[in-house]
């Protein structure tokens, strides 16, 4: 008796050591499905993936497609500005100097770390030109990029991309071209 006890405290052991091979399953019900885990291959699917593409038209719950992809002078025009001025610019200074400062600077000046080694230099802010536009035509070339520079309204919820409009008033108030 004290024998078969040892072998089943060893077999249990097994299982603790960090070796990636399953542990010894002494019941094995269950063990083997169908199923297919996230991200594996489904060598069952015509393209082979388990993770499915929604069909075609589907939209997050909550979420509501930007109306102005493309459309710019339409953007500029009719986007009104929800969140006031003064609300919370500290939140808008985190996110411009966490998405927006590599590539414009720290004040918007067009210096960021990254600008000279980009192939199109990001111009600064501060111009004349930018203190010209509408906040809705920053918010956006935020949402929907412009030329070499991407979208970031994957990144930025639409809220936080006011906060950097107004941020970057802010900016424009205090710095010269
Ligand atoms: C990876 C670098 C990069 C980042 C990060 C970046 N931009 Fe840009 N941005 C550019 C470049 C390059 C252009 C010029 C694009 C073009 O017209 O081809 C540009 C253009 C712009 C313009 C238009 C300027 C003009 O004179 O036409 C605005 C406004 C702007 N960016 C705001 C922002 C804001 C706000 C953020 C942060 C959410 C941001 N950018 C993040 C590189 C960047």
């Amino acid at each position: 008796m004290k024998k078969i006890l040892f072998v089943i405290t060893l077999l249990s052991l097994v299982g603790c050591g960090s070796s990636k091979e399953p542990n010894v399953e002494l019941v094995q019900n269950m063990m083997d499905q169908p199923s297919v885990k996230a991200q594996d291959y489904n060598l069952e699917a015509s393209d082979r993936r388990a993770n499915k593409m929604p069909p075609d038209h589907v939209v997050a719950i909550g979420a509501h497609p930007y109306k102005f992809k493309g459309k710019p002078k339409e953007a500029g025009e009719q986007l009104k500005n929800p969140v006031p001025a003064s609300e919370n610019i500290a939140l808008g200074r985190e996110r411009f100097e966490t998405y927006c400062m590599v590539c414009h600077g720290p004040k918007a000046k067009g210096d960021g770390t990254v600008a000279p080694k980009m192939m199109v230099t990001p111009p600064s802010l501060l111009t004349s030109k930018i203190r010209g536009w509408s906040d809705g035509s920053i918010f956006h070339v935020i949402t929907d990029g412009q030329g070499m520079m991407g979208s970031y309204a994957g990144q930025i919820i639409e809220k936080d991309r006011w906060l950097i409009v107004n941020y970057r008033r802010q900016l424009q108030k205090e710095n010269k071209e």
